[in-house]
């Protein structure tokens, strides 16, 4: 097998050859300074161990593999626009380099050479993999609705959150997975399993992220306080409505839902009760949870544990990461 590292070179040395830094062309520009910026190469790396642990080659699922990476860009661009985002990656976000109009276009161009991409695929799991990318596509935007009408609703509870979570993140880790199960001639039984695999995973990912936006430093190359700043219903904010007192209680509903305040002062107040009522400790431990669900869901896929290695490596390196 390839190692983690060789794999992420030939996702960089394709995202070089796609997205060649000399072309200054105002639609393309964007697309090639976000790819650029890098970030962890999660998907398209999952989709080329999932293809190798069932005994493909890498290459066979590199075209699957850019499609997941760039469909993900493209979701950050319009994510960036949506969640008001200054920085991505420790650079200024595509509508902030540019403007809003130019990162819906160039969003847009990028979500059309994904699925260029996917049309290079051979024949044989062409039609699946469109399948599997479209409904993944669909779920991403279903999240993403959620995710800005659960900003002006207060009676979100912690299933809805999960919900919401699930199709905004883990589906696209899933069917990254699943594609490159597909192109790996995995069964079907197989095929589902690495998918539930990706969606516990992608859970865990997520409550992570959440963590991060909140309590992380300037290594997630992001705005730190930005979910608390656009009342995102995060699984921490969820979690302090249900344990707050009276007092704490009182500083949640004179922040949330508000901008009276300066940005400073909001993410001061709002932390500062997170971090009273431990909210910081049960997000920590359910993303735990989600990770050892993810890790049963691959002790059941039937390769040899050799096999798993290295899923279970990029798996593990994501509990506790910083950015
Ligand atoms: C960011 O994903 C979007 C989320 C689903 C939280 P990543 O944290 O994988 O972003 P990059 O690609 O490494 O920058
Ligand atoms: C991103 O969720 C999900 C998608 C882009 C589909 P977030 O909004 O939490 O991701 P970040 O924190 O901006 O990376
Ligand atoms: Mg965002
Ligand atoms: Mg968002
Ligand atoms: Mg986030």
């Amino acid at each position: 097998m390839t190692s983690i590292d060789q794999l992420r070179d030939i996702i960089e040395n394709e995202i070089g050859k796609s997205f060649p830094p000399t072309a200054h062309h105002r639609l393309y520009d964007p697309i090639a300074y976000l790819m650029g910026l890098g970030g962890k190469r999660l998907r398209p790396i999952f989709c080329l161990l999932s293809a190798e642990m069932f005994g493909a080659q890498a290459n066979k699922a590199l075209p699957a593999a850019m499609a997941v990476e760039i469909f993900h860009n493209f979701s950050l661009i319009h994510d960036d626009i949506m969640d008001d985002a200054p920085m991505r990656r420790g650079q200024s976000t595509v509508h902030e380099k540019w403007n809003v109009a130019q990162g819906i276009l160039s969003g847009d161009a990028a979500l059309v050479l994904a699925y260029n991409q996917l049309m290079t695929l051979p024949e044989e799991h062409r039609w699946h993999a469109l399948q599997g990318f479209n409904k993944m596509a669909l779920e991403v935007c279903e999240g993403q609705q959620l995710d800005m009408d659960f900003e002006i609703r207060e009676d979100v509870r912690v299933e809805d959150y999960l919900e919401m979570i699930r199709l905004k993140t883990s589906v696209l880790l899933a069917t990254s997975l699943k594609t490159g199960a597909l192109i790996g001639g995995a069964s079907p039984l197989d095929c589902a399993l690495i998918y539930d695999f990706g969606i516990n995973l992608g859970l865990s990912f997520q409550l992570r992220d959440d963590y991060l936006d909140t309590f992380g430093d300037e290594r997630i190359g992001k705005q730190i306080g930005g979910d608390i700043l656009a009342d995102k219903k995060t699984y921490l904010l969820i979690r302090s409505n249900e344990k707050a007192g009276k007092e704490e209680a009182a500083v949640l509903n004179a922040y949330i839902g508000s901008t009276g305040q300066s940005a400073a002062d909001k993410v001061h107040q709002v932390r500062s009760v997170m971090q009273k009522l431990k909210v910081d400790e049960d997000a920590e431990a359910l993303s735990k949870k989600y990770y050892t669900e993810a890790m049963d869901m691959l002790e059941k896929v039937g390769v040899p544990d050799a096999r798993k290695v290295q899923i279970k490596s990029v798996s593990r390196s994501l509990l506790g990461r910083d950015r």
